[in-house]
């Protein structure tokens, strides 16, 4: 017998308003044709005035525990993953863990900024299995549009506001690569690659900063990166792409999706995909297409997921779960 982490409830929440790619051609050199064909995107989601990234989270939280069918009491730990916390201090997870009313356990957060949420099931999981908590809500997490330059067109028509979030719980399993939960788990990081990806501004520099990135090179390691990150997380579990129901990706950018894709062998009909909606939500982006997916009837309990995602960082990394 060997415990895991078994997913039981998942839930996610979009702010109200919807920003079509239209409303850029109002104030940037840019096409709802550009932005769709080099991105894949249609449509995002933005935070209203005031509305805040532990409001996303807490309202992403809250639909997964009625999923689950479970209280804020009775979860052991909140791992949150985001890049836009409402405050530099405390954690927006423990922000969180006041609005659900949870008065016990504990709760932080994980900033590994689109890898973000790939990065908290890797440590939620290792809470588990070190017998530190029986169920763990892991969220996704995002405002990006408060950190976006809305004169640079090469990336604020890519980000998106939102959060996602699902429980996770200890079961006693027969220890094979057929049981339900986290199978294996594969994290990666490069800080020589800090120059591609970052927000020029934090706490230490005294400033919020806007995001910037060279995307042409963020896509180049996407491409290399993200296929074999999945593979090797696969191969710890003991099993090959094949053996892959569903593919749920971080959702920066469709044509990152089709190519890692195709790089694991597989037709886009095993691919979750939610980029023309959402846009790119950095750490939300995972639980958000794992929530839609499940909605939407495609993913079902049994089916093998792999979820993958690269971002600032460089970070990088995948997840081999059974639903
Ligand atoms: O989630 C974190 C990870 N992030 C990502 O995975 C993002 C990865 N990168 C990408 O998704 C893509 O690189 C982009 C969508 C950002 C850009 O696509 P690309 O095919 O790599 O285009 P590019 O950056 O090479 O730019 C091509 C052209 C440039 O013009 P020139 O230099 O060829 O004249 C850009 O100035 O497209 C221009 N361009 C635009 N044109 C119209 C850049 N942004 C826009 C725009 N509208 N919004």
């Amino acid at each position: 017998m060997a415990g895991r982490s078994v997913v039981v409830g998942v839930g996610h929440y979009l702010p109200e308003r919807v920003v079509p790619n239209s409303e850029f051609e109002q104030t940037l050199d840019t096409t709802d044709e550009w932005i769709r064909t080099r991105s894949g995107i249609e449509r995002r989601h933005f935070a209203a005035e005031g509305e805040t990234t532990s409001d996303l989270a807490t309202n992403a939280a809250k639909a997964a525990l009625a999923d689950a069918g479970l209280e804020a009491d009775d979860i052991d730990a909140i791992v949150l993953a985001t890049s836009t916390a409402d405050l530099t201090f405390p954690s927006a997870a423990t922000m969180v863990q006041a609005r659900l009313g949870m008065t016990r356990g504990f709760a932080f957060d994980v900033q590994a900024v689109c890898a973000g949420f790939v990065f908290a099931l890797s440590n939620a999981n290792a809470l588990i299995l070190s017998g530190q908590a029986k169920r763990v809500l892991v969220i996704g997490a995002e405002t990006f549009s408060r950190i976006m330059d809305w004169t640079d067109r090469s990336t604020c028509v890519l980000f998106g506001d939102g959060a996602g979030a699902l429980i996770l719980e200890e079961q006693d399993s027969a220890g094979t690569s057929n049981d339900r939960g986290i199978l294996a788990t594969d994290l990666n990081s490069d800080g020589r690659y800090q120059e591609l990806l970052y927000v020029d501004g934090g706490v230490s520099t005294q400033s919020t900063g806007h995001l910037r990135m060279q995307g042409n090179q963020v896509f180049r390691h996407a491409v290399e990166k993200l296929a074999k990150t999945a593979n090797t997380a696969l191969d710890r579990a003991g099993l090959a792409a094949s053996d892959v129901d569903w593919i749920v990706p971080h959702q920066a950018n469709i044509r990152i999706i089709q190519g890692t894709a195709k790089k694991m062998g597989l037709p886009m009909e095993n691919v979750v995909v939610t980029v023309q909606d959402h846009g790119n939500t950095s750490a939300a982006s995972i639980p958000l297409a794992l929530s839609v997916g499940k909605q939407r009837g495609q993913i079902k309990q049994g089916d093998l997921i792999v979820t993958e995602a690269i971002g600032g960082g460089l970070a990088w990394g995948a997840v081999v779960l059974r639903w």
